[in-house]
């Protein structure tokens, strides 16, 4: 008989090292605002915007306490993710997750869509994040480590949005990716892969809709209770990369309910 005495554990990332991609973005430096709180090491991977990584850097460190290690360079390129990965790998224990928040709404709509457009979206959504992934499991493969990988696709690959095409398509090649390297991957030792889809976010690339007010019935007529927060999904990030989790192989809506539909009855 159970006397009930649990282990939920507390900081359970303290010391470990999480690479995240994208980390600089809207829901991402949210991600690795709580990770560095909780005492992981983290490396924090953006493409260009050296001002906005310089300003989460400092604020982590100011609200946190945390010193987080930031890499530049486009992840679609093969050097700059053995760059990402290397900085992690030289840190204490090395690499024990990588979470990917690169992304790119790739709007354009499918009728007028080029196949270049096309082949850019796939780039940057699929790509880019599931080679960055065979980076990293290559490493804590190398070295044993049972880690865990989390990355970011959309609800737009949960549900059916009206042409959302170049988007979700990406997207959802990356939600099955993510399934068979989990299976792949997994085991006794294995490394565990996930995929948070986020709805709509009062952040990154969905702020600017939001202020527009396209997004507003969705609230109105209650279909989710509110915009969702950076801290919605980073709260999950954390959950997924815990080193007793339980989860494989699933994708995550952090929607609010968005893709349930309740507008469509
Ligand atoms: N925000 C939402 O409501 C929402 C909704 C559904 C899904 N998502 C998904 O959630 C993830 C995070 O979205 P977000 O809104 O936080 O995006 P965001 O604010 O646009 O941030 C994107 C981040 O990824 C980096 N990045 C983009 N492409 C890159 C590349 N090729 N190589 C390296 N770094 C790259 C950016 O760096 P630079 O700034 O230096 O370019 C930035 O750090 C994305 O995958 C997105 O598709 C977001």
């Amino acid at each position: 008989m159970s006397d009930f005495d649990y282990s939920f554990g507390e900081r359970a990332l303290e010391g470990r090292v999480v690479l995240v991609a994208g980390g600089t973005g809207g829901l991402g430096s949210a991600a690795v605002a709580l990770l560095a709180r909780d005492g992981a090491r983290v490396v924090c991977g953006y493409r260009s915007d050296r001002q906005r990584a310089e300003a989460l850097r400092e604020a982590v460190k100011a609200r946190c306490g945390a010193d987080i290690q930031l890499v530049e360079g486009d992840i679609s390129q093969a050097d700059v993710r053995r760059r990402y990965v290397d900085a992690a790998e030289a840190l204490g224990e090395g690499l024990y997750a990588m979470v990917c928040c690169t992304g790119d709404p790739g709007r354009v709509k499918f009728d007028q869509a080029s196949q270049e457009d096309l082949h850019q979206s796939m780039r940057a959504n699929y790509y880019g994040p599931v080679l960055l992934a065979r980076e990293a499991a290559a490493r804590m493969q190398s070295r044993g480590v049972s880690g865990a990988i989390v990355l970011f696709s959309t609800m737009q690959s949960v549900a059916v949005f009206e042409s959302s095409i170049n988007y979700a398509g990406p997207k959802t090649a990356l939600q099955q990716a993510a399934r068979i390297l989990a299976k792949q991957w997994g085991g006794p030792q294995g490394i565990r892969v996930n995929v948070i889809a986020p709805g709509v976010n009062r952040a990154g690339m969905a702020l600017k809709s939001i202020q527009s007010g396209k997004y507003d019935f969705f609230v109105e007529q209650g279909v989710i209770p509110r915009f969702g927060r950076p801290e919605d999904t980073a709260r999950v990030v954390r959950l997924l990369l815990e080193p007793d989790n339980y989860i494989t192989g699933q994708v995550i809506a952090v929607d609010g309910g968005l893709t349930l539909r309740r507008d469509r009855g």
